[in-house]
């Protein structure tokens, strides 16, 4: 293992404002999403897709790194150039998606636990040869009655850790995420407490598999009410709740917070992320940054629609996000970067 290479790259993922741009959907999920848009639901068109994101213009100036699939990691443009060397060349860092996916846990009804352990040294050593740098592994974690248990959360971070330490032995920086999902009507507090619960099991198992934290980037929720809950909170009581719960569970030594967006708008993910930023920036000891799917790429898939005559229109909306975000790293976003602005 290369030490310093993993912290380098881990200060790299979260310098200069930048964030992650996470386009790593799996092909059912990315088919889903397409189907949402009357959009084939082919390996061509997912290449397309993915060829729009990777050649849009100007992408570095706010991403430091996307994170790819198994499927766009082995892809190319239309011109053969592998997608990987495209992100190389401008100054992002490609990284790979290795969980295989969340599974029902046994003998825990409406939980699950993220399998993808097997085989997972071997893999890494193929993604790194491909040119990867870090990985990211999804763990998720349902809020309900009598749930979370104690044995998914600490089941679900054990194989966090255990998935962390194989990346830093292949040299690859592990984002680290554990979803608590906002599904459901609980409040904002109830998720700053399942939140702050499995954190510390996170960590807890982080420490006993002996994974460096400075080489290593947290992937979590922020602290919402749950999304049908009837009392929805304003951005500053959401950025207190996030940094006053992240505050007591991770760290000082990781270099970075990058956010989900796990559903939020667009535009919401951005004023949370920003009103963080704003409000504590300069007080705690981790970068607040973003790696964010759908609150980067839906106005681009909207507009995109699978037509070659949107990639330009869709390619200035996936732009905009990623500047909107790299403003609410800076406390600089504002809403009126929103006006004016038309959705395809
Ligand atoms: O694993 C989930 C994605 O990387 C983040 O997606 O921002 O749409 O929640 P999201």
């Amino acid at each position: 293992m290369k030490t310093r290479e993993l912290l380098d790259t881990a200060k790299a993922l979260v310098a200069a404002d930048r964030g992650l741009l996470a386009m790593d959907e799996s092909n059912p999920t990315c088919n889903k999403r397409f189907a949402a848009q009357g959009i084939p639901q082919t390996e061509g068109a997912r290449r397309a897709y993915r060829e729009l994101i990777v050649t849009a213009p100007g992408l570095h100036e706010s991403i430091s790194g996307a994170i790819l699939c198994d499927e766009t990691i082995h892809q190319h443009r239309e011109d053969g150039t592998p997608f990987i060397k495209v992100l190389s060349d401008s100054g992002i860092i490609p990284g790979i998606k290795v969980d295989a996916g969340a599974k029902d846990l046994a003998g825990h009804r409406g939980e699950k636990i993220t399998e993808g352990l097997d085989g997972l040294r071997e893999r890494l050593a193929v993604y790194s040869r491909l040119g990867a740098r870090f990985a990211k592994w999804r763990a998720v974690i349902t809020v309900g009655v009598g749930i979370p248990s104690r044995g998914c959360m600490d089941a679900n971070a054990n194989s966090l850790a255990r998935y962390a330490a194989l990346c830093q032995e292949a040299g690859l920086v592990p984002i680290v995420e554990p979803e608590v999902l906002m599904d459901g009507d609980h409040g904002m507090e109830r998720c700053r407490k399942v939140t702050e619960e499995v954190l510390h099991s996170v960590f807890h198992q982080l420490y006993a598999q002996r994974v460096i934290l400075e080489g290593m980037i947290l992937k979590p929720n922020m602290v919402l009410p749950g999304l049908s809950c009837p009392k929805q909170k304003d951005v500053d009581a959401v950025a207190d709740a996030t940094v006053g719960c992240f505050l007591r569970a991770v760290p000082a030594a990781v270099p970075g917070i990058a956010f989900l967006s796990g559903g939020q708008s667009a535009e919401l993910a951005s004023a949370r992320l920003n009103a963080m930023n704003a409000r504590f920036k300069s007080l705690v000891p981790w970068a607040l940054a973003f790696s964010f799917a759908r609150a980067i790429q839906q106005p681009a898939l909207e507009i995109w629609r699978g037509e070659e005559a949107n990639v330009g229109a869709a390619q200035q909306a996936l732009l905009h996000r990623a500047r909107c975000n790299r403003a609410a790293r800076r406390g600089e976003y504002d809403a009126v970067m929103e006006t004016g602005r038309q959705r395809g």
